[in-house]
């Protein structure tokens, strides 16, 4: 995750980039860099580590431009350096970037082919280099932008200058956030409002897809078919900035959405992703190799991303796992061997049982492994090593985006023990790595469907009861579905295995009860397909989400569906999760409930 700051200013504004992008270090601090125009000219100074370092330079060889933008980076392709540091730019274009270019290899690979010459190992340069080839082709620079957005895959936010325009700020959001302000013949591009707090308190938030064209009078939005559309202005609350809901209603949808980033985020602590390989940022104190068992313990939806974890763990890496909810898990008085391995997962970092897992382990001579996303909290330092999940502040009550970084964490220390493990090849690690890059870009595909899921949840609403059924992974799933839904809407609902169904649940199904049936094209698929096919016969009412033309693959014409992008099936969790939460939030919305503060619930679960 990075930050990124422009400014078509009155003065020189190199100084208030620098204080802007000092509100955006939290996002990253692996080098900082700025563009303006020197007598129409453009002019960068970056520089390698913190924020200072680029004061140092600027002090040593100031800018007096009168437009710039700003970056400070959390490296993700490219070693952190000053040569990797944004803003990258051509004699045409300068381009600071957030998140990541899924397809950068091939970009790179074509324009390589076209004679270009990179300067950098970052995913960011093909987009300066595409928007130039567009200008040389001769479009004005707005459309060459418009043109190269049609080219890049994946979640990101962008902003651009051009040589020779000095009333020109270009901004793009695809995934990644990005807000505009409005100042006194003075306007500001930011990855959040906090980084514009110093300047103005009116501001107006891209939404997915669009992309801004602005100059120091205004701005004039467009969204992801190039049709001009209004963006609403608001006021926001200088003070409230760090626990600011954004343009959502409440914390929750706020961070249902900011998903693709911080999945994006979190994966790029963990992985290579120009080498297409796992990298973990710690050194293990253990050697997966020699593990025999690996247990898990958490609480919840920690718990659940742990059950989906057995799955890749067991299947990567061949690594039998046992888990329980750490209530149990704590008074089982079951042997673990000394030498081994447990792993606890845990937002909060604070959960008593969570936590009193993690010292019977440690009192049976286990090492412990902990995913968490507060790295002070107590299971962190109660811990052999910390595997951090990047989500940042989740304050909604339900747990959404920790549940997906947890998963993103979980998926790739996964594939590491496979690789440790000997257990999947150099080949399935890239194959793998890829499929994990892929995942925040469907993430917001996947979010695309709100207003559909909305039109659902109004039916939802309605129930009594609702089933939730998927198989392998989609099974935690369908666990993590009900849970989502009975905790904040309070409609009870039970998630099941798929296979289980005709075990006893199928007694419940009848023309009342919603089965939201969660069937991914993976190895299940068919055989998902026909408990889908058996609630049907049964008169229940279908709700799938799947694949384009899944209800049609299973012979059902009066099924609605949530249609999920393409997607290879490793890791489809993560991605499915997104409408799983927008459905309980909608439905929970719907009713009039409390989404963010859930009766009787707490953030963190500090008794036991
Ligand atoms: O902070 P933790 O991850 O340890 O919390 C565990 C559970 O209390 C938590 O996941 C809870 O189930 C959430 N309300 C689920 O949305």
């Amino acid at each position: 995750m990075c930050g990124i700051v422009g400014i078509l200013g009155n003065g020189p504004v190199a100084s208030q980039v620098v204080d802007s992008l000092k509100r955006l270090e939290y996002r990253g601090y692996d080098s900082a860099g700025i563009a303006t125009l020197e007598g129409g000219h453009l002019t960068r100074r970056r520089a390698e580590g913190k924020l200072r370092n680029l004061q140092a330079r600027l002090a040593e060889e100031p800018l007096q431009g009168h437009i710039g933008i700003g970056h400070t980076r959390w490296a993700t392709h490219g070693r952190p350096s000053e040569y990797n540091a944004h803003p990258h730019a051509t004699d045409r274009v300068a381009v600071v970037h957030n998140g990541i270019i899924e397809n950068f290899r091939s970009l790179r690979e074509e324009l390589m082919g076209q004679g270009v010459n990179f300067q950098s190992d970052t995913d960011t340069e093909v987009v300066a280099h595409l928007v130039t080839r567009e200008m040389r082709r001769g479009l004005a620079p707005r459309d060459a932008v418009a043109a190269a957005l049609k080219c890049l895959h994946g979640a990101f936010a962008l902003g651009f200058i051009f040589e020779g325009e000095e009333n020109l700020l270009i901004g793009a959001r695809r995934g990644a956030p990005l807000a505009i302000g409005y100042g006194e013949g003075e306007m500001y591009l930011g990855s959040d409002a906090l980084a514009l707090a110093p300047f103005t308190d009116t501001i107006a938030y891209l939404e997915d897809g669009d992309w801004v064209v602005m100059t120091r009078t205004g701005a004039t939005f467009y969204d992801e078919n190039d049709r001009e559309v209004v963006r609403q202005r608001q006021k926001t609350q200088a003070g409230a900035f760090l626990v600011d809901k954004g343009n959502h209603r409440h914390f929750m949808a706020k961070e249902i959405h900011e998903q693709p980033e911080v999945i994006g985020r979190t994966l790029a602590h963990y992985l290579d992703m120009s080498a297409g390989k796992v990298s973990l940022p710690f050194d293990l104190p253990f050697d997966f190799k020699a593990i025999r068992k690996l247990s898990i313990s958490a609480c919840g939806t920690a718990f659940l991303a742990g059950l989906t974890a057995k799955y890749w763990f067991e299947r990567l890496a061949r690594l039998p796992v046992e888990i329980d909810v750490a209530s149990e898990f704590r008074y089982r008085e079951m042997p673990l061997d000394a030498g081994d391995l447990t792993m606890v997962i845990s937002q909060s970092g604070e959960t008593a049982d969570t936590l009193a897992s993690l010292r019977y382990a440690k009192d049976c001579g286990q090492k412990i492994l902990s995913v968490v996303n507060v790295p002070t909290s107590t299971i962190a330092r109660e811990s052999d090593v910390v595997a951090l999940t990047l989500a940042g502040p989740e304050i909604g009550v339900a747990s959404t985006k920790a549940f997906t970084c947890q998963l993103s964490v979980l998926a790739a220390l996964a594939i590491a023990a496979g690789v440790a493990r000997g257990t999947i090849s150099a080949e399935q690690e890239q194959a793998l790595v890829s499929e994990l890059m892929h995942v925040p870009g469907l993430v917001a595909e996947a979010l695309k469907h709100e207003h559909d899921i909305e039109g659902i949840a109004k039916e939802l609403s309605k129930a009594k009861d609702v089933l939730y059924l998927g198989r392998g992974t989609s099974y935690p799933l369908a666990l993590e579905g009900a849970l989502k839904l009975k905790e904040i809407s309070y409609i009870h609902a039970e998630g099941y295995a798929a296979g289980e169904l005709k075990h006893g649940p199928i007694a419940l199904i009848e023309e009342t009860l919603p089965v939201i049936v969660i069937a991914p094209r993976d190895h299940w698929f068919e055989k998902t397909v026909s408990n889908v096919q058996e609630v049907a016969a049964r008169g229940g009412q279908l709700l799938m989400i799947g694949p384009a033309g899944i209800a049609h693959e299973a012979g059902i014409h009066n099924a609605q569906s949530i249609v999920m992008p393409d997607m290879a099936p490793t890791f489809s969790a993560i991605v499915y999760s997104a409408p799983i939460q927008l459905l309980a939030y909608y439905t929970a919305m719907v009713m009039g409930k409390d989404v963010d503060q859930p009766r009787n619930l707490a953030k963190s679960v500090t008794v036991e």
